[in-house]
């Protein structure tokens, strides 16, 4: 149990829900967290946003962020370049030979945005300026800006009130199993909405290689990917894949797409590339996406005051350098099968399961559907307090297309017996939620 909790009454920010008191985190030690009343949390989630890749307290990332302060910390990419920055965009080429260009963000939510905007900038300097729509799966999260909102299709949850500022992008039903188990149904309705758009007016699929919060782990079925390749050149459109929780090894790869017969033109990463210890993401294209600039207008002008500043690029390299120098993309996707199959045999004839999902350490739960109002999410995430662990989780059945999802992300440097812990706390969680809603 955890005592204290800050209230909405109590505090001089502007708390996210006003219902909700909130743990005070003074400290944090690899998978654990610590209150300011001394209460110790296992952190099952990498900071409870899929972030914390390598743990709390890293000394060799803290020590490299600290040794950049010192040389320089900030200044405007409008004017300058500098070398961590130079030299992050070269290491992640090697770890995605695929891609061929860099651009440096802060959040994923920037990251998708200037995604979206050189999709657009692609057709335009190719001279082909009506295209502009995107279409997506519906149960995905692509970030909080008024552009990335719209192009996830979750209406009931995210994007009420907001839907006068949203532009109007295109939607398709997730592959899972409930709609599509073969992925036939997901390019029916691609073609479905292709031809009601004209063809030529899609700039872009966007989607999750493989999902992380809105449907933790799920990915469509192979024959899926071919047949979008196969739409993607007879129509001429991108694709653009968001892995801002997926790349840098969440699932076992550098990036989700390398498990895939498909490759993106432009790719999408963010939490895990600063894991934490800086706000950086960035955007990957391919060179024939940069090519469309380089033979264009010559320019893609946007960005946003933190683009690749020499702080937040010397943090991203380090990182870079201790997944690589641990092995632990190779830990990530060889000790993920494990978890999972622990995780399922856990969680095995609990009726509020409906399915465990897995790769690598990207782990997910979905629930049972129940009527809306029992917000199921809610109450796991509670009771997982009372057993002090953090999970995160979705409340996605009001959306219609799947129940409500727990993720759980663990940091790739999580021991054996921590990850057997989580399992474990986990799973008497949800026989505790379970048995409170009825037991079946
Ligand atoms: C798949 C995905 N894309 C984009 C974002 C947005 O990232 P940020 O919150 O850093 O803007 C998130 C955040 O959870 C995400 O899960």
């Amino acid at each position: 149990m955890i005592s204290a909790r800050v209230a909405a009454d109590q505090t001089s920010t502007f708390p996210r829900f006003l219902d909700l008191g909130y743990p005070n985190i003074e400290r944090g030690d690899g998978v654990w967290l610590f209150t300011t009343t001394g209460e110790k949390i296992l952190d099952a989630c990498s900071g409870g946003a899929m972030v914390s890749t390598l743990g709390h307290g890293a000394r060799e990332i803290i020590d490299a962020g600290a040794r950049q302060a010192e040389k320089i910390a900030y200044f405007y990419m409008d004017h300058f370049t500098n070398e961590p920055q130079e030299a992050l965009a070269e290491r992640l080429i090697a770890v995605a030979p695929e891609m061929a260009r860099v651009r440096f963000a802060s959040s994923g939510s920037e990251a998708n945005e200037t995604a979206l905007r050189l999709a657009r900038a692609y057709h335009v300097d190719r001279g082909e300026a009506s295209r502009w729509r995107v279409i997506s799966p519906a149960q995905a999260y692509h970030g909080s800006t008024m552009a990335t909102l719209a192009l996830t299709g979750r209406g009931h949850t995210l994007q009420e009130p907001y839907a006068p500022y949203l532009s109007p992008h295109l939607h398709i039903a997730p592959s899972t199993w409930r709609f599509d188990p073969t992925g036939q149904a997901a390019l029916d309705e691609l073609d479905a909405r292709l031809a009601e758009a004209g063809p030529e007016t899609v700039a872009a699929f966007f989607c999750e290689p493989v999902s992380g919060a809105a449907l933790p782990a799920c990915s469509p079925p192979e024959k899926f990917w071919h047949g979008l390749e196969e739409r993607r050149k007879r129509h001429g459109f991108l694709i653009c894949f968001d892995e801002v929780v997926t790349g840098m090894g969440r699932v076992g790869s550098w990036f989700a797409y390398q498990q895939l017969p498909i490759e993106p033109d432009i790719v999408t990463i963010g939490k895990g590339l600063g894991a934490g210890y800086a706000p950086i993401s960035a955007v990957l294209c391919k060179q024939h996406v940069y090519d469309a600039v380089d033979k264009g207008s010559r320019s893609f002008d946007l960005g946003h005051t933190w683009d690749g500043a020499p702080i937040s690029c010397a943090t991203g390299l380090a990182v870079l350098d201790a997944l690589a120098g641990r092995g632990l993309v190779d830990r990530v996707r060889e000790r993920g099968t494990r978890l999972l199959a622990d995780l399922r045999s856990a969680l095995e004839g609990n009726p509020l399961v409906a399915e465990v999902r897995g790769r690598g350490f990207l782990l997910g739960v979905d629930l049972v559907d129940l009527p809306d109002d029992v917000h199921a999410n809610e109450r796991v995430e509670d009771v997982a307090f009372e057993h002090q662990l953090l999970v995160s989780s979705t409340h996605s059945t009001a959306d219609g297309y799947a129940g409500d999802e727990v993720v759980i992300a663990p940091a790739f440097t999580s021991t054996d017996e921590e990850l057997v812990m989580m399992v474990g706390r986990f799973a008497e969680v949800l026989s505790e939620v379970s048995a409170s809603l009825g037991g079946g």
